[in-house]
């Protein structure tokens, strides 16, 4: 997508605030759908937390008490992967870096593998197939990891994606399907008789909408203009990850994705097409806190030695942080909200990049129809006011729960 920094634009249908992997994802889908699109963004498909996420596919081996219903919404996600990757693969004419090696998830002492034994239960009970295996077994798979690894599981329908590659071919997917691309910021949402109309933009120009999509991740609360208490809060979760480079000519020291637990601390090892192998991550509730510690890099590169030793022989070839956004249930916020023709795509906390396609399909279901398909419907982003309540310009909703 050719970013224009035009001052005023003519109305479109619809407006996607956010250029990471969910706005982008919703301009894409929404544009194949017909409509005509404007995504704005002070970096347009450039750094954010989607560039900054490891792109694990991984609902199997994420799989955790009390989040089951998002868990089904991450598997259907995850199976829609493959169709997807080619429509978009073929929309872009670029690669979205999409690997299907499998995932495997182990342990490094006899209590990791005992909790990793009732996460494998749970797994049984929603039906995802993963493979019990011995510390052997799992060496024998990954010859690199340490001899003091336990045993594990083998989740073959977990995957894997590169954040950046996909983002690339979401932004080009949707510039060839027609969709405009605007380098700026939002200064305002403009609400008019108790309906959105479109932004304001720091430059001065204004973009008028048919429809307005808020995604700009954990920054989407703090748009000026919104109604009160439409759009809940959102917490930064921070994240820091390293990238290491594989020496030339060497094989990766992992084929798949690793993630493992670690006297009770997660980790993960996440392989490359280039080479890189990427290491996370952290999870920081501290606010919009974005610097790199000494203390965070060692937890994970620690977690990750003790699982394969060689990390600590590879070159480092970029440490990054990001800031997950976390909704008030952990849980995504999508489609309409109280304020008529004014949508959230927002909230996926540590699941962006793997709820990236069932986001764009949800999304322009609700764009096309004005409702979220059946499956998206707890996720609704009306689903603590009720959608119940009446909008004056920029003021407080009546009759609905306020987020505190
Ligand atoms: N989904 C991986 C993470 O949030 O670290």
């Amino acid at each position: 997508m050719s970013a224009t920094t035009p001052s005023s634009q003519s109305p479109v249908d619809v407006l996607v605030v956010g250029g990471g992997l969910i706005g982008l994802v919703t301009a894409w889908r929404a544009a194949r759908a017909g409509l005509s699109v404007t995504v704005v963004a002070e970096r347009l498909g450039g750094p954010s937390a989607s560039t900054v996420a490891a792109g694990m596919l991984t609902p199997a081996t994420e799989a955790s008490f009390g989040e089951e219903e998002l868990m089904r919404l991450c598997v259907r996600s995850r199976d829609r992967f493959p169709g997807f990757v080619a429509e978009l693969e073929q929309d872009s004419g670029a690669s979205a870096g999409y690997r299907a090696e499998g995932t495997l998830q182990v342990a490094f002492d006899a209590d990791d593998m005992a909790r990793l034994g009732h996460l494998g239960d749970l797994r049984e009970s929603l039906g995802l197939a993963t493979q019990r295996l011995t510390g052997r077994e799992c060496r024998r798979l990954e010859p690199m990891l340490a001899p003091s690894v336990r045993g594990g599981y083998l989740a073959d329908g977990d995957h894997s994606v590169d954040p950046r590659a996909l983002l690339q071919a979401l932004r080009a997917a949707a510039e060839r399907r027609g969709t405009v691309g605007v380098r700026d910021r939002v200064h305002r949402l403009v609400v008019e008789d108790g309906r959105a109309r479109g932004v304001v933009l720091d430059s001065g120009g204004e973009i008028t909408a048919g429809q307005v999509v808020l995604a700009a991740g954990v920054d989407t609360p703090s748009i000026a203009g919104i109604p009160e208490g439409v759009v809940p809060p959102l917490r930064p979760v921070k994240g820091q990850l390293l990238r290491l480079r594989t020496p030339e000519g060497e094989p990766p020291l992992v084929t798949r994705t690793v993630r493992g637990l670690v006297k009770g601390s997660p980790v993960y090892l996440v392989p490359r097409d280039s080479g890189e192998i990427v290491l996370g991550a952290t999870q920081e509730e501290q606010g919009f806190d974005t610097r790199l510690t000494a203390g965070g890099l060692w937890e994970v590169l620690r977690d990750a030695h003790a699982l394969v030793p060689g990390v600590s022989e590879l070159e480092v070839a970029e440490t990054c942080v990001g800031l997950r956004p976390g909704s008030p249930d952990n849980e995504p916020l999508l489609g309409p909200t109280a304020v008529p023709g004014l949508h959230l795509a927002a909230g996926h906390f540590r699941h962006g990049v793997l709820l990236t396609p069932v986001t764009g399909d949800a999304m322009a279901r609700a764009l096309t129809t004005g409702a979220l398909p059946d499956y998206a419907r707890r996720f609704a982003a009306t689903r603590v006011t009720g959608g119940r309540a009446a909008v004056a310009d920029g003021g407080p909703i009546e009759g609905g729960d306020q987020w505190t």
